[in-house]
């Protein structure tokens, strides 16, 4: 809490730490009710001055000793935040003891107490929430950790690296740990607790074995499988694509119930929400499956981009951050379809880190001035930021970007380092220019592309013409042209792709078929077409871009059923819908035989990957129908859409029901690509049938009785609840709940779904569900579950024209500023778009978001968001 405004950290400040701690040693006694924390920490200088920064955030200093000599306040200088040493010598022993609070530590950053266990949230600046220290990512350490506690109460006693020693005396459990690898402090963690263990083994490319262990709540063990599983296939990969191997003989996940957000990829003892790894097929979706296997992967695959090569500053965040995204990315594409994952990135991406981009909040992947760390654990830095690795392997190919990621490790293993170091390393490896490159990461911003075609039919010649710009954004304007990589195709009357090349070939890349489109403006010429093609641009979503290009209604039916690049044929239904809700919205729309046409060959094309028709087949959400609008009204949005789902559902009733019946077979539940797959599309052919006729909510009212798993049971729950009437919907929601009350993961999916309902989620129920007793203002999934659900998804109750729904977020940001400033922020995101929306909703948006500024003392997290938010 502060009372003066809080001042912006600037990248343009950054020095070098005059001092490193090359050991740390700590000793922690955890008591009911506080903590101590003794810290021994062996200082050598390796920069200018001599002066020792350490930082601190609510802490109670018990001593200070430097070389054995306890310290007075005359000693030294303590601030709000920081205690400083200065006049010190080349090298030096420190020795600090303080005491903390784990148990009313309800920010959920540094040590924390979640039920029975403790753990501990580092990333960013949590560390110094537990001891004095610089907590800075370019410090790295080596460390020791001794953890003292109750031996009945805390039988399980973890931190990073190895196990060394353990004893239990007079009570008292004793153990050491030691990380042989030097990390900064960000990465240390701490558990403790009565937790329950699953093992497994995996061996290394080099022959080295690794015990893998996941540690539980005891109701627990059953839901560990799958995370062991992805974990080792996560291993396995990075061997095989990276080069890169596990580096100690111990790997450990802990799963926790209250955590601000997925998971924490500590070194050697990664800690997660346990919604992002417990699953078992009765209480996981398919949808939680595939978040698990991607989470355990990214925080896995950190342990090379991220911790053995970690970040200078924060201001270099995305440098681990976008490039795990993309390793996580790819992985999970080679799990399961490429296809369908690149649609669900790109569809986020455009949905919503575009409205970042195009918000008060909007910032370059790599930033350069922040208030709050915290709050640049954005959709930007993490998925933007993959974006522009993925354009450099498209540029480099894969084995010139193997090339420079096998460079950038072995450059820079054991060592904090920027942005561009990463860069540096590609271009080194591949001999290529990429300083118009970098740009990406320094301009915030959606640039939009300006796409002409013209076709030549006697010259057998096809121009483009592409223009580029970039709109300004909060403190940027003027920006300079990008290097975009243009993925593209021409599609012939058969449907085949023609074989094409630019009469420019020093802007071709032959085997991926791009264009390097460099300049403000460029015109490219194709040769030797024989026929009009249709064009389609920006396959696989080459660019994070903003396309403006008219295909005509029959071309895009045309793409929709012959584009052979996934994406783009996805793309283009989404294109033709929107333009069907646009005409909704203004009462003008009708579905014409040759849409119904275009949809029935897709959902009867047998021979398609089921996930991708029920993508193909799924009108676009109404958060982004909003962000393709200069200026949107929800309820408009909202209305015209179900129009679109209704007249879809009638117009192929029979085919979704046929869908439905044939996809509707008796099979074990698997966790398998396949039959997620088989899952999707009966659910999405259930949802509209459901729509048409009381036949398909009869089916849904039998699939939520008899369903086996999750994924079948929370669709069909989903069904009633948008289709049925009020009382029956209510009434599968109280089954639902009777069934699973015990499972706080499976009642957050029960909040989520009406909570988030555009039928049940006014904000009267939401009020009721505050006051359900499953829920808890503490634990940020119930939060997520129940008002993010509300402000994000059940959009038209949210946008309610009394504003009621902006002043309920607002209530619940003003309360959690207090307990947990991280979450508060991140659910405030909803009401920092108010200058997008209709002139009538967007004056109370704005009104909210003064009463939040005015309601007192706020944390940086908040007042950040909000003060740039009011601008
Ligand atoms: N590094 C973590 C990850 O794997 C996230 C940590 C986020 N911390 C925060 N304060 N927001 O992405
Ligand atoms: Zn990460």
């Amino acid at each position: 809490m502060r009372d003066a405004q809080p001042k912006a950290i600037q990248l343009a400040d950054y020095q070098a730490p005059a001092y490193e701690v090359t050991d740390t040693h700590l000793k922690f006694e955890l008591n009911d009710g506080y903590t101590q924390v003794h810290s021994v920490l062996t200082l050598k200088q390796v920069g200018d001055g001599n002066e020792l920064v350490l930082n601190g955030q609510d802490l109670e200093l018990l001593s200070i000793r430097l070389d054995g000599n306890e310290l007075t306040t005359d000693d030294y200088v303590l601030g709000d935040e920081t205690l400083t040493l200065s006049g010190l010598g080349a090298s030096h022993t420190l020795e600090i003891s303080t005491q903390i609070y784990p148990e009313k530590n309800t920010a959920l950053e540094g040590l924390y107490r979640s039920g029975g266990m403790y753990c501990t949230q580092c990333e960013a600046e949590g560390f110094r929430r537990i001891t004095y220290y610089p907590d800075r990512p370019d410090v790295m350490s080596v460390f020791t950790t001794e953890i003292i506690a109750d031996a009945e109460q805390f039988p399980v006693l973890l931190s990073n690296g190895n196990p060394v020693s353990e004893k239990t005396e007079d009570g008292k459990k004793h153990v050491v740990w030691h990380d042989p690898h030097k990390k900064p402090a960000y990465l240390f963690a701490l558990v403790a607790g009565d937790l329950q263990v699953r093992d497994d083994h995996f061996t290394t490319c080099s022959g080295r074995e690794v015990l893998l262990r996941i540690f539980v709540e005891p109701q627990n063990v059953d839901k560990t499988e799958y995370a062991l599983d992805a974990l080792k296939r996560s291993m396995r990969w990075d061997e095989e694509v990276y080069g890169r191997e596990y580096d100690l003989d111990i790997f450990m996940i802990v799963a926790v119930d209250d955590f601000n957000m997925g998971a924490m990829e500590n070194k050697g003892l990664n800690i997660f929400n346990s919604s992002c790894v417990l699953a078992n097929p009765a209480t996981a979706t398919d949808a939680a499956y595939q978040r698990i296997e991607a989470i355990v992967a990214h925080e896995y695959f950190h342990n090379w981009s991220g911790n053995r090569v970690t970040c200078r500053d924060w201001f270099q965040l995305s440098l681990k951050e976008g490039f795990t995204v993309f390793r996580d990315a790819c992985f999970s594409a080679d799990m399961n379809s490429s296809t369908v994952k690149r649609i669900e990135d790109a569809s986020m991406l455009r949905t919503v880190q575009f409205a970042e981009d195009g918000g008060p909040m909007a910032h370059p992947v790599q930033p350069d001035s922040y208030i709050e760390i915290s709050n640049f654990y954005t959709v930007t830095i993490y998925e933007k930021g993959a974006e522009i690795v993925r354009m450099l392997h498209k540029i480099l190919g894969a084995e010139g970007f193997r090339k420079g990621s096998d460079l950038y490790f072995e450059r820079h293993d054991g060592q904090a380092v920027t942005i561009n170091d990463f860069v540096q390393a590609m271009e080194d490896a591949n001999g290529v220019d990429l300083s118009q490159f970098r740009l990406w990461y320094k301009q915030s911003g959606t640039p939009v592309v300006e796409v002409l075609t013209q076709y030549d039919h006697a010259a057998e010649r096809l121009t483009i013409n592409l223009r580029q710009s970039t709109p300004d954004t909060p403190g940027q304007t003027n920006k300079k042209p990008l290097w975009i990589p243009v993925q593209l195709g021409f599609i012939a009357h058969s449907g085949e792709d023609i074989e094409v090349r630019p009469d420019q070939p020093d802007f071709w890349t032959e085997e991926s078929q791009v264009l390097h489109f460099r300049e403000a403006e460029q015109t490219f010429s194709f040769g030797g077409v024989i026929e009009e093609p249709v064009v389609s641009l920006f396959r696989d979503f080459s660019a994070p871009v903003r396309i403006n290009y008219q295909h005509s209604q029959s071309a895009l039916r045309f793409m929709l059923q012959h584009d052979s690049d996934g994406f783009n044929r996805w793309d283009a239904g989404q294109q033709l819908m929107l333009h069907w809700i646009e005409l909704a919205e203004k009462g003008r729309f009708k579905l014409v035989k040759e849409d119904i046409a275009a949809l029935h060959s897709v959902i009867s094309d047998e021979s398609l990957d089921p996930a991708m028709v029920a993508y193909l087949l799924a009108l676009p959400s109404e958060a982004y129908i909003a962000e393709t609008r200069k200026s949107y009204d929800p309820v408009a949005i909202h209305n015209g859409r179900e129009q679109v789902l209704s007249e879809v559902a009638e117009a192929l009733i029979e085919d979704f029901k046929a869908c439905y019946e044939r996809l509707n077979v008796p099979a074990e539940y698997q966790p398998a690509p396949a039959d997620m797959a088989r899952r999707s599309l009966k659910n999405l052919a259930l949802s509209y049938w459901a729509r048409a006729s009381s036949d398909g909510i009869e089916a849904a009212k039998a699939q939520f009785k008899s369903a086996d798993n999750m994924t079948d049971q929370m669709a069909a729950l989903r069904v009633l609840v948008t289709c049925a009437d009020q009382a029956e919907a209510q009434e599968a929601l109280n089954a639902f709940y009777e069934q699973w009350k015990h499972d706080s993961l499976v009642v957050n999916q029960w909040l989520t779904v009406q909570c988030g309902s555009s039928r049940l989620g006014s904000p009267d129920h939401i009020e009721k569900m505050l006051e359900h007793e499953a829920f808890d203002w503490r634990n940020p999934n119930k939060v997520r579950s129940v008002i993010g659900a509300f402000a994000n998804q059940a959009l038209c109750h949210f946008h309610s024209e009394n504003g009621r729904g902006y002043r309920l977020l607002a209530d619940a940001v003003i309360r959690l500023n207090a307990s947990n400033p991280q979450i508060a922020s991140r659910l405030l995101t909803p009401l920092t778009r108010w200058k997008r929306l209709v002139p009538s909703q967007s004056h109370l948006m704005k009104a909210e978001l003064q009463r939040i500024m005015d309601s007192g003392s706020l944390s940086k997290d908040v007042y950040e968001v909000v003060s740039k938010s009011l601008v």
